[in-house]
């Protein structure tokens, strides 16, 4: 096992930790560890400059007990991607690849188990380039996601994408005006996943929903509190 993996057993969220803590490029599970519920790869937002310690969920932690909690059966990780990287652009690409490769890996070793991707601020950017490939301008090109797995990719979750635009069918929040700072110019290449896809972005966030209103950007660091409840919902009417 590499990485670490949570999973909620009899009522006790168990804790397994790996013997490597390198992280991997790949994810393959043993038959008898794949999730029944969902298996969430959840990507987190850039370190802030002070920040020690290797957290690969950070805030996200809250939204991986409550996946846990919710949906028995379920596995979960925090992508081991770069995201203390001085340069966002190498992280995103670099993790939208790395990404891909724990999904198609997981899913070779666990066909039947159902597949749910999140990620908040840098790590929904990663997100949404690993499902529906690159078409930002300034981001280094990904190719999507072969469609073929939208039937075991169930949710697509991101709070505060910069690729966020408006109008679309997976849009929830209350942005309706503003543009990410790295607008998706080709949401069509999103298509294939539509129906998985939830992209919440609120006015205030200055990081999806440029550029008004200013507020020292309060909305990006409210999703959790806010929308987490709604996101498991989501996901169960999924499965
Ligand atoms: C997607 O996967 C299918 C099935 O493995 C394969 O036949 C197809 O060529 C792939 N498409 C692309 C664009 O790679």
């Amino acid at each position: 096992m590499l990485g670490t993996i949570r999973f909620h057993f009899l009522g006790i969220v168990a804790v397994v930790s790996s013997l490597v803590f390198h992280p991997a490029h790949r994810q393959n599970v043993p038959s008898d560890q794949c999730a029944t519920g969902v298996h969430a790869i959840i990507s987190r937002g850039q370190a802030g400059d002070g920040e020690t310690g290797w957290d690969p969920l950070n805030v996200m932690v809250s939204l991986q007990n409550l996946i846990l909690e919710q949906i028995p059966g379920s596995t979960s990780l925090g992508l081991p991607y770069q995201y203390g990287a001085q340069d966002k652009f190498v992280a995103v690409h670099d993790g939208a690849q790395l990404l891909q490769n724990y999904v198609t890996s997981y899913l070779a070793s666990c066909p039947e188990s159902k597949v749910v991707v999140v990620g908040y601020s840098l790590g929904a950017c990663l997100t949404m380039d690993a499902i529906c490939g690159t078409s930002s301008v300034g981001l280094n090109p990904v190719a999507a996601l072969n469609s073929t797995y939208a039937s075991s990719v169930v949710g697509v979750i991101v709070y505060g994408d910069e690729t966020f635009i408006p109008e679309q069918s997976w849009n929830v929040g209350t942005c309706e005006i503003g543009l990410g700072i790295f607008p998706r110019l080709d949401p069509g290449s999103c298509e294939p996943f539509a129906s998985s896809i939830q992209s919440y972005c609120d006015i205030g966030d200055n990081q999806c929903c440029s550029p008004l209103p200013l507020d020292n950007n309060a909305a990006h660091h409210a999703y959790m509190a806010k929308y987490n409840q709604g996101v498991v919902d989501f996901i169960r009417t999924r499965l």
